[in-house]
């Protein structure tokens, strides 16, 4: 790729095109998924980093040869959908609980010493909240309709099929609202737990929640890149080419 084209390219673009290039950004403090939509020479510009640097680490990474099992840009929306779902949600749903737990143990014991831990466990808290509701949403009305839409472009249903929220541009505008306020909550979090570094003095639960609290923001964010960036624009593309006027109302 042409330095003046990649330096055009959008974050998000790079990684839908080649997932590997996540963990470039990630490396860099660069956000690929809710604030992905921004170009390499902007992203550059405001963390101050390099454009030649970036491009060389993206160049090399490019040459490598892909892992043929994760081209999520290649999936069906349907096999994409399935596996946010069976991925993705699941690891939510799996880690809520646990997460919860030692938020409120670690705020119990260490409140008054590290008041942070506190202000961490009622921003933990709104996560839970937030995300509950956001993927029942996903998984009741969006992802149903989208893998629909898809069985109709295969001639696997009759009729296009009918939503009660208009073009699915509305919901997915509501979603992306939403991925919006789980990440900042969760980089607030990895503001004040410094960068998710436990202190010295911290017992086993303050470290592990640390370290289930990292690992979760890292799968928040690549659950979220891949629908704001793959399968959203993919699910509107395709909503359009069987509707182009339908119309846009608001929910
Ligand atoms: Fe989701
Ligand atoms: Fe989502």
């Amino acid at each position: 790729m042409e330095t003046e084209t990649l330096n055009n390219t959008t974050v998000a673009e790079l990684v839908a095109n080649d997932y590997r290039t996540a963990e470039i950004f990630k490396k860099h403090g660069i956000d690929f998924c809710c604030g992905g939509k921004k170009s390499i020479a902007k992203v550059c510009n405001e963390k101050n980093i390099s454009p030649v640097i970036l491009e060389n680490e993206i160049l090399a990474l490019q040459n490598q040869p892909k892992d043929p099992e994760h081209n999520f840009n290649e999936w069906t929306l349907s096999f994409l959908a399935d596996y946010i779902l069976n991925v993705h949600h699941t690891y939510v749903n799996n880690n809520l609980n646990l997460i919860t737990e030692f938020a409120e143990r670690v705020a119990r014991v260490h409140g008054e010493h590290s008041p942070e831990t506190k202000d961490i466990a009622k921003l933990w808290e709104d996560v839970v909240l937030e995300l509950t509701m956001h993927m029942k949403k996903e998984e009741l009305l969006l992802f149903p309709y989208v893998k629909n839409i898809e069985r109709y472009s295969k001639g696997e249903l009759k009729d296009f099929p009918t939503s009660n929220f208009g073009t699915v541009k509305n919901p997915i505008r509501m979603m992306e609202h939403e991925h919006d306020l789980a990440g900042h909550l969760m980089k607030h979090i990895q503001e004040l737990s410094n960068n998710f570094t436990p202190p010295d003095y911290a017992c086993n639960t303050y470290r592990v929640l640390y370290a289930k609290l990292r690992e979760f923001q890292n799968d928040l964010f690549q659950h979220i890149h891949l629908e704001n960036n793959i399968l959203f624009p993919k699910a509107i593309l395709l909503e359009d080419t069987f509707t182009p006027s339908i119309n846009s109302c608001s929910l």
